[in-house]
């Protein structure tokens, strides 16, 4: 064995020339050695770092077998939010796609455009920092996700280090797709079979349960491949490309793989074709694809072209048709949603569509049994496109049988027996009896449970429909009182457990009046109506006292919804609801009340944020910004009056300077906030 000095003067080598024998062959199809030499080089490696542990680095090319098991993720929030795709179903869509692109640039020139089959596997996030992957997540909600870092770590064809041939950006966040290939999957599903174990679905299954293993030797042993498709965020020190498509050529030469299948075409014609092209050639992909993806090439022009609330508007996913099979309409159930909505769900001869087993599927409403003219005992065509759920797409007639039944739509609530309603104009058949109604009130505290709203850990929805089954509780605002022993009296409901979602309900009383907003599931406010209500009136008292005018002047909101929002609050027993929420010790911190006597600072001053900023998101910061009376834009304008240019800014920042608009760093942005006494937590 060589001394420790030149051990790791040896260690070192090994790993520069390892990790660029991996990029060449998991990257660029081009092995530079036979496979024997590799392995011997990996092998001295090994015996090095085995003899001199000290030796052995997070990113050496010995660690991709997995570390010890995790006893839980932990969360990581995004940077740069990761967001999702408009669908498009047809030409006709792809061509209103072009047009409100055009609409918005003033401008009918013919785009490039980068063209991107859509894999169908779940979206990762990857941070390099000074070249070294530090930390993978999964999209989460978009804002935050689950640290997989570890997982990811072992996904071959994943560097755990950057080519360093080419600058690099000191902090790069790529962003992807991690999937198993058709071939991966089919090998990964004949181990399990062989080792008595669960066979999975389809790939995107297999895919997602090797991903989320907490146990990422696990997940080494899985057939994960990673394909980059766009970037998170890049430190402003290396230049990056004006165009999408140069810019995956710069994250390839960086030792990142891309799918082999992307292109660049002018036009929505040349997207046609593509589509078209791949359409054609997707069963013998070596991949799993629900369609195909476009991004308008030009950096700028989608700077210029921003987002609405979760999508970009410079890129569209165009669909391809969903798989179809038949089977037969074995019965007809109706259940009662959140609102009170009867839907009638198909119960189907189970039939393996779209790569899993679909068994039931919706039939939205009265309209929709008239428009397939379905009866009982009839074989059905049934639909499941991607993760969407299984629609009846029609009847086959000729093989309906003698004995086949029409569809009776119930005349009450098959819950609370009440009589239901059906609104002129609405399609929906509602049960009207609110909270009084088993279903609603399981829906309800479902929903104020959730994720997204308050997210109370450890109270699942079978919980739920036992408490509310032992008739234990029947508001939201009833879970604060429950006792660890009325838990523990739950059908399977362990000690640990219950103390566990007490506490969990404890600190779900801490929240966001945006968050508490939606939590009310009141109806057509989501997540994004929730915030700019929030945002707009700042006290939950402003948003109960507030008229349909003053409703109407909120971003995203229109009649129906200030109706809503209206009709919720004058009903007492939603305010009854509300104010035990209050008593039981549901807070938020203070959105800072106006001081209406002093003129708003920024009363009307048009602001644009780009670049990271380190002290806060762009979201906390546009808020605060707009509470001060500035609007804030997309995109930058001779209107502009003030760029916040935070780290990475790109395009825009040279844009804003080419205009001579005044420019803020994060520092300048912070001392405005300083000087007005804005309070930032
Ligand atoms: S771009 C802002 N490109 O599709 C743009 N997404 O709803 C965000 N996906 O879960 C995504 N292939 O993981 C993009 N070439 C591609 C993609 C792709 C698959 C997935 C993505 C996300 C979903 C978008």
């Amino acid at each position: 064995m060589p001394n420790p000095s030149a051990a790791r003067d040896r260690a070192q080598q090994l790993s520069e020339q390892l990790h660029k024998h991996n990029i060449a062959y998991y990257v660029h199809d081009n092995p530079s050695i036979p496979d024997a030499e590799y392995d011997r080089l990996l092998r001295e490696l090994q015996n090095l770092e085995n003899t001199y542990p000290e030796l052995k680095t997070a990113d050496s090319p010995t660690q991709k077998v997995g570390a010890a098991a995790l006893s839980s993720f932990t969360q990581v929030t995004h940077r740069v939010p990761m967001l999702s795709l408009d669908n498009a179903f047809s030409e006709d869509e792809m061509q209103a796609f072009e047009k409100r692109i055009f609409d918005r640039l003033k401008d009918q020139t013919a785009l490039a455009f980068s063209c991107e089959p859509k894999l169908d596997g779940l979206a990762v996030s990857i941070v390099y920092e000074n070249g070294v992957l530090v930390q993978a997540a999964t999209r989460g909600d978009g804002t935050v996700g689950e640290n997989i870092t570890e997982n990811v770590r072992t996904i071959a064809n994943v560097p755990l280090r950057l080519d360093n041939a080419v600058t690099f950006p000191q902090r790069l966040e790529v962003r992807g797709e991690v999937f198993i290939s058709k071939a991966g999957f089919e090998n990964l599903n004949a181990t399990q079979k062989d080792k008595g174990e669960k066979v999975f679905a389809n790939p995107r299954n297999a895919a997602a349960g090797s991903l989320r293993q907490l146990d990422s030797r696990i997940t080494a042993k899985r057939p994960l491949k990673f394909y980059a498709y766009s970037f998170g965020e890049a430190s402003a020190d290396a230049s990056l490309a004006a165009t999408h498509s140069e810019r995956l050529a710069q994250l390839n030469q960086w030792g990142l793989p891309l799918c082999p299948d992307i292109a660049t075409t002018t036009g929505i014609q040349g997207c046609i074709d593509y589509y078209q092209l791949i359409l054609q050639k997707r069963q013998a992909l070596p991949y799993d694809i629900d369609g195909v993806v476009f991004k308008v090439n030009d950096i700028d022009i989608q700077q210029r072209l921003g987002f609405v609330a979760r999508a970009p508007r410079w890129a569209i996913a165009q669909k391809f048709p969903a798989q179809e099979e038949t089977t037969q309409l074995l019965d007809v159930e109706f259940q009662v949603g959140r609102t009170g909505a009867i839907t009638p769900v198909a119960k189907l001869e189970p039939v393996f569509v779209g790569g899993v087993t679909v068994s039931n599927a919706t039939l939205h409403n009265q309209d929709e049994i008239d428009r397939l003219g379905v009866c009982i005992g009839d074989t059905v065509i049934v639909r499941r496109a991607g993760d969407v759920i299984p629609q009846i797409v029609s009847v086959v007639l000729e093989h309906r049988p003698e004995n086949a039944s029409k569809i009776q739509f119930p005349v009450c609530c098959p819950v609370c027996d009440s009589t239901l309603v059906r609104i002129e104009g609405e399609a929906v058949i509602r049960c009207t009896s609110g909270l009084i109604c088993q279903a609603q009130r399981k829906q309800a505290i479902k929903h104020f449970a959730s994720r997204k709203a308050l997210d109370i850990d450890g109270l699942g929805d079978k919980i739920v429909d036992q408490l509310v089954d032992a008739n234990l509780i029947s508001t939201p605002a009833d879970l604060f009182g429950i006792s660890i022993a009325q838990l523990i009296g739950l059908e399977r409901m362990a000690e640990k457990s219950a103390s566990n979602l007490i506490t969990a309900l404890e600190s779900a009383k801490t929240t966001s009046l945006a968050k508490f907003l939606y939590a009310l599931g009141i109806r057509e406010v989501g997540e994004t109506t929730a915030q700019n209500l929030a945002a707009h009136f700042l006290t939950l008292e402003a948003i109960k006292e507030a008229d349909l005018e003053a409703l109407i002047e909120v971003q995203d909101v229109g009649n129906i919804v200030a109706e809503h929002v209206v009709n919720f609050f004058s009903a007492q027993h939603n305010v009854d609801v509300v104010d035990a929420l209050i008593e039981a010790g549901i807070n938020w911190p203070v959105i800072e009340k106006l001081d209406t006597d002093k003129p708003l600072p920024l009363l009307d001053k048009v602001f644009v944020l780009t670049g990271t900023l380190a002290a806060m998101s762009r979201s906390d910061a546009k808020l605060l910004l707009q509470q001060q009376g500035a609007k804030v834009t997309g995109s930058v304008s001779a209107k502009t009056d003030v760029l916040i240019a935070g780290e990475a800014a790109g395009s825009k920042l040279t844009k804003a300077q080419a205009l001579n608009i005044d420019i803020w760093d994060e520092a300048a942005l912070l001392s405005f906030f300083n000087e007005n006494q804005i309070d930032l937590s």
